[in-house]
C-alpha cells in the first residue's frame, strides 16, 4: 500500500462510519483509522463501544494491516455512561448489526462485561489501548490502570473527549500520560489524547517539554470539570477560553504516524 492509498483508506474509513451513530470527528476517525497501521507485537484493545463506529473504524483498518483481530469491551447495558441515541433497536442488536454489515464481526473478538471484569483476566500484550468507556474520574482511571501493564515499548494508548467536558479522560490523559516519564510522544488529535509508551526509556527532552507545555494547558482545564462533575458552579466562558487555547490539530500527528508507518507500509 502507497501513501496514496493509504489515504485512500483513511476517506473510505470517514464515509464508512458516517453510516453508524456516534460522536467521532473525521479528523478523529482518520487518527483511528491510522492506528492499527503501527507496527509491532500486541494487540488492539476498544474500551467503549456502543454501536460499533470506532470497532469497525479499528478492525476494517486492522484488516487492511493484516492483522488477525482486536478486541472490544463494552457491557452494552442501559446506563448513564451510554450517549442517547433514538433507534428502538437495542443496543446489543446494533452493535452486532453494523460489525456484521461491514463484514468485521468475524474478527472482532467482543467482551461483554465492564472493562475492570474484562481487566482480571486479560493477559496479552497490547499494541493500541483506545479508551472510550466511562467518562469519570474515576471509570477513566480503572480503564487505564487496568490494562497498563500490558503495554508494550512502542505501543499507543489513545483516550477520547479529552477537551471536552468531561473530568476523566483529561485528567488521567495529564496524570498517567503527560506527567508519566514512561511516555515519549504526546497530542491531541480533535479530541482524542494520545500518548506513546517507551518503557524504561527515558523521552527527550524536547518530548518532555512539549509534554509539560500541553500538561499546563490542559491543567486550566481540570477546575472547571471538577465543578461540573460535582454540580458545582464554574465559570464556563474561562474553560472554553482556555480550551481554545489547546493544540488539537491533525497534521503534527500524522506526521508523527506516518515516519513510523512509511518505513513498513511498503511490505503490507
Ligand atoms: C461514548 S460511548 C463509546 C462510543 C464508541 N467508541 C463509538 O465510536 O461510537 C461510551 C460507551 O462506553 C461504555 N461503557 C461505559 N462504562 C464502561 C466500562 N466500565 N467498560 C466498558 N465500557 C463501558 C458504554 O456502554 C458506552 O457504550
Amino acid at each position: 500500500m502507497d501513501n496514496e492509498q493509504f489515504n485512500q483508506h483513511l476517506n473510505e474509513m470517514v464515509t464508512m462510519a458516517s453510516g453508524i451513530e456516534g460522536h467521532l470527528t473525521v479528523r478523529e476517525i482518520r487518527f483511528l483509522a491510522t492506528l492499527p497501521f503501527l507496527t509491532g507485537e500486541g494487540e488492539i484493545l476498544e474500551i467503549g463501544s456502543f454501536m460499533g463506529r470506532s470497532t469497525t473504524i479499528l478492525a476494517k483498518s486492522a484488516i487492511r494491516a493484516m492483522r488477525a483481530r482486536i478486541h472490544a469491551c463494552d457491557p452494552l447495558l442501559p446506563s448513564d455512561t451510554v450517549p442517547k441515541f433514538t433507534s428502538d433497536e437495542k443496543l446489543p442488536d446494533l452493535f452486532h448489526r453494523h460489525i456484521r454489515q461491514h463484514d468485521v464481526a468475524g474478527i472482532v473478538e467482543f467482551h461483554q462485561v465492564k472493562s475492570s471484569e474484562l481487566a482480571k483476566s486479560w493477559n496479552l500484550p497490547l499494541r493500541i489501548l483506545w479508551i472510550d468507556g466511562d467518562h469519570s474520574y474515576k471509570g477513566a482511571m480503572v480503564d487505564f490502570e487496568g490494562f497498563q501493564e500490558y503495554l508494550k515499548p512502542g505501543a499507543v494508548v489513545c483516550i477520547h473527549d479529552v477537551i471536552h467536558e468531561f473530568e476523566g479522560p483529561t485528567r488521567v490523559l495529564i496524570e498517567k500520560i503527560l506527567l508519566s516519564a514512561s511516555f515519549g510522544d504526546c497530542g491531541i488529535c480533535g479530541s482524542i489524547g494520545w500518548g506513546q509508551y517507551i518503557g524504561d526509556r527515558a523521552p527527550t527532552g524536547k518530548q518532555w517539554s512539549e509534554k509539560i507545555s500541553l500538561s499546563r494547558k490542559l491543567s486550566r482545564l481540570v477546575p472547571h470539570l471538577v465543578s461540573v462533575a460535582n454540580g458545582l458552579p464554574s465559570n464556563r466562558l474561562r474553560y472554553k477560553i482556555d480550551r481554545a487555547r489547546i493544540p488539537h490539530s491533525e497534521p503534527n500527528l500524522f506526521r508523527w504516524l506516518e515516519e513510523r508507518i512509511r518505513a513498513t507500509i511498503g511490505n503490507r
